[in-house]
């Protein structure tokens, strides 16, 4: 008998996924765009759609099973304690939970009628960000246990006329570099399978473009990434009515995950936002998303830092230090970041190839601990923070010598090294209690330590856990338990220090993602940090997260201006890398001035709306703005991001956004540097009107290759 079809419309303030079940009581996705102005229609999409071949909707379901109807790439693939392989999936309710006036958690439970296994799948919505974050609870009702070949986080299906994925590809120094391809037939794949350090090849940060490519403020296009640090699996494959089926979660590679009768698997959460008003619209989705609900202090301040690791390297004492600490105060900054080599003795960590896992100060760089450090540094009115690599070691360690079953290596295969260095198996309860002993000591040691930079520099080789092996588990547990130890020590770290804000970093970026940032207070985008590559880089992860969450550092890597280097470090959370002893007098002052200038403006960049104007990629330089929510006050950011001879880049005025249009605003030149005159008339007064339909020039050329504005509103028309 045919069943009463039941339909599920998960709705944010502008969008609509709306689900069905079909006649044989399979729930598959009918729509996904923007909402109907009468949900109620919602019932009358499916027919207007061919997606059902006579397999009967075998293309378009929720969360597609193995092994039974399905002949396409499945969302789930399991293997039942009798080897058997098959799995369907059939509707059984669905429910709405209210968390708060913007949040709905959707939970729809589909269930095998011969196993009993139970897939909920979970959609929280947020209503006024336009974002989900969906991901899918597998509960075991058999009485052994499943082996889980395939788990997806999320299952996808778009009907369009064409489809253009942007996905990112970089390494070590070129993070983030995108590519935008049509989609065509077959199964295109994003992953990782590097375990721990697992963007550094690509992350599992994606666009996709509907009909034609979105640009900046125009398109239908979804931003998606996975909430997860270790290896993911994205694929996009187009069915034979050209629809798009999206599959994301956690990479299947060499990870089958065996899980005990009457448990369940929560996988990763996708999340996602998508926008008909292009990436622009879209990013700002994410960014309030991820200040108001997942990045650690999202709406807190952040502290400006001065760091020693490009001005020293490894070669430091406490004088050089404390000398560091009075640049630190002289500039105006918040803290004093100590980085790499601060520690081991027997082998002491003068270079990368020794003392990873030895995490006592070096009696000889720093005779008097830490916390004479943190001493020297309140004298200058400074904060004191440190970095810390907690899940690596070098062979040459006490670390290595004592545990060497702690290690993830082969037993019977040469170690291969990674910056000199291997990971530890943190899938061992054992190895996590020492990798949270690490900052617990540390704080319980030096209460007034007040920031962590964390760090992640090695990818997985020779994936083997010895705590499995000799617990008789399954060695395909560990790249999906690692990660789960990660997390464990790091909320076991933030339940004891919830305040105390954090830097991720890997080596640069490689490890950005939600499923880590909502421990951490900030990230490492890159450890290029040359301005010029930096606007490119900044520019990309700003699609996914919002700047104040990204570390900009003025350094010495290249020989661009004081002021291009200081301007686009302000695009979000700022630092230092450099001796300021060795600033010029005028260098001094300007980054004095900078600091301050940065200290008034930090709210309008973190909080403000950000709108990217002119971008490098098509242009002889980039423009970027951020605009405070009452309109009253923007920053726009602009830079010559070539080298050629031109007598202008910017021939065209910029357009501005996100002004009031009857408001009447005057744009000041900004952050100048010492004895510098602007060719910006501060006196005009102009529309916003005028500034969004025309626009202002920033008067970019080979001599003034940086220009910071000030936007503000001087009254109404
Ligand atoms: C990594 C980080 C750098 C620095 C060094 C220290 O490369 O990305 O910022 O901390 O490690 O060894």
């Amino acid at each position: 008998m045919a069943q009463q079809k039941v339909t599920i419309s998960i709705n944010s303030k502008s969008n609509s996924l709306v689900l069905q079940t079909n006649n044989q009581n399979r729930l598959g996705t009918v729509y996904f765009g923007r909402s109907l102005a009468n949900a109620a229609e919602n019932n009358l999409i499916s027919p207007q759609y061919h997606f059902n071949d006579s397999n009967a909707g075998i293309y378009n379901s929720a969360y597609t099973p193995a092994g039974t109807f399905n002949l396409v790439e499945p969302a789930i693939q399991v293997t039942h304690a009798d080897g058997n392989q098959s799995l369907d999936l059939k509707y059984i309710s669905n429910t709405i939970k209210k968390i708060d006036a913007n949040v709905s958690l959707y939970t729809i439970v589909l269930r095998d009628s011969v196993y009993r296994d139970e897939v909920d799948l979970m959609y929280k919505v947020y209503y006024n960000e336009n974002v989900i974050e969906q991901w899918s609870v597998i509960k075991n009702q058999e009485a052994r246990p499943v082996r889980l070949e395939k788990y997806a986080s999320a299952n996808l299906y778009f009907a369009s006329k064409n489809y253009y994925l942007t996905h990112y590809n970089g390494g070590w120094g070129r993070e983030m570099n995108p590519e935008e391809e049509q989609l065509t037939h077959g199964i295109k794949s994003i992953d990782s399978k590097l375990g721990t350090r697992a963007n550094l090849f690509e992350p599992s940060s994606f666009m996709v473009s509907f009909d034609k490519p979105a640009t900046e403020d125009e398109g239908q296009v979804l931003l998606g990434t996975l909430a997860w640090s270790g290896n993911f699996k994205v694929d996009f494959e187009l069915d034979s009515y050209k629809n798009l089926r999206l599959i994301a979660g956690i990479n299947p590679y060499a990870s089958a995950y065996q899980l005990a009768p009457a448990k369940a698997f929560i996988t990763p959460p996708l999340i996602y936002t998508y926008s008909e008003n292009g990436k622009g619209e879209a990013s700002r989705n994410l960014h309030h998303w991820a200040r108001n609900y997942r990045l650690a202090d999202g709406h807190g301040d952040r502290l400006t830092l001065l760091n020693n690791w490009e001005s020293t390297y490894f070669d430091f004492d406490e004088k050089k230090l404390i000398d560091l600490f009075k640049g630190a105060h002289n500039l105006g900054v918040d803290l004093f970041l100590l980085d790499d080599g601060w520690f081991g003795n027997k082998y002491p960590r003068n270079g990368d190839a020794a003392g990873l896992g030895d995490w006592q100060e070096n009696r000889k760089k720093l005779p008097q601990g830490i916390g004479y450090l943190v001493k020297e540094a309140a004298k200058e009115n400074i904060k004191f923070g440190i970095w810390l690599e907690p899940e690596m070691v070098n062979p040459k360690s006490d670390l290595y010598t004592k545990h060497p079953d702690w290690v993830v290596k082969q037993p019977q295969r040469p170690e291969i090294y990674f910056r000199n260095q291997l990971v530890l198996d943190l899938s061992n309860p054992e190895v996590q209690d020492f990798v949270y002993q690490i900052l617990d000591s540390l704080f319980i040691k030096n209460p007034k330590l007040a920031f962590i930079k964390w760090d992640c520099n090695s990818p997985v080789y020779n994936a083997y856990s010895a705590y499995l092996q000799k617990n008789n588990l399954p060695q395909s547990l560990f790249y999906v338990d690692y990660v789960k130890g990660l997390y464990s020590v790091l909320s076991r770290v933030r339940a004891k220090y919830p305040k105390v804000p954090m830097m991720l970093c890997s080596g640069g970026g490689g490890r950005v993602d939600y499923g880590a940032l909502q421990y951490f207070t900030e990230y490492w985008p890159s450890d290029n940090t040359n301005p010029l590559e930096r606007i490119y880089i900044q520019w990309e992860y700003s699609y996914f997260f919002p700047v104040m969450a990204s570390c900009n550092h003025v350094t010495d890597w290249s020989s661009v201006s004081l002021k291009f280097r200081t301007d686009v470090a302000m695009m979000g959370k700022m630092g230092y890398d450099i001796v300021v002893d060795k600033l010029s007098k005028n260098d001094l002052l300007f980054s004095q001035n900078a600091v301050s200038t940065y200290r008034s403006l930090k709210d309008l960049i973190f909080q403000g709306e950000m709108y990217r104007l002119v971008n490098p990629r098509e242009n002889q330089m980039a423009a970027l703005e951020f605009s405070s929510a009452d309109k009253k006050k923007a920053v726009v950011f602009s830079y010559l991001t070539t080298n050629r001879f031109l007598l202008t880049a910017s021939q065209l005025p910029v357009r501005l956004k996100g002004l009031s249009p009857s408001a009447v605003y005057q744009v000041k030149e900004i952050n100048l540097y010492p004895g510098a005159v602007s060719s910006i008339n501060d006196k005009q007064k102009y529309s916003g009107d005028f500034l969004m339909t025309v626009g202002i020039n920033p008067d970019i050329n080979l001599t003034r290759t940086s220009v910071v504005l000030e936007v503000k509103e001087v009254g109404t028309k």
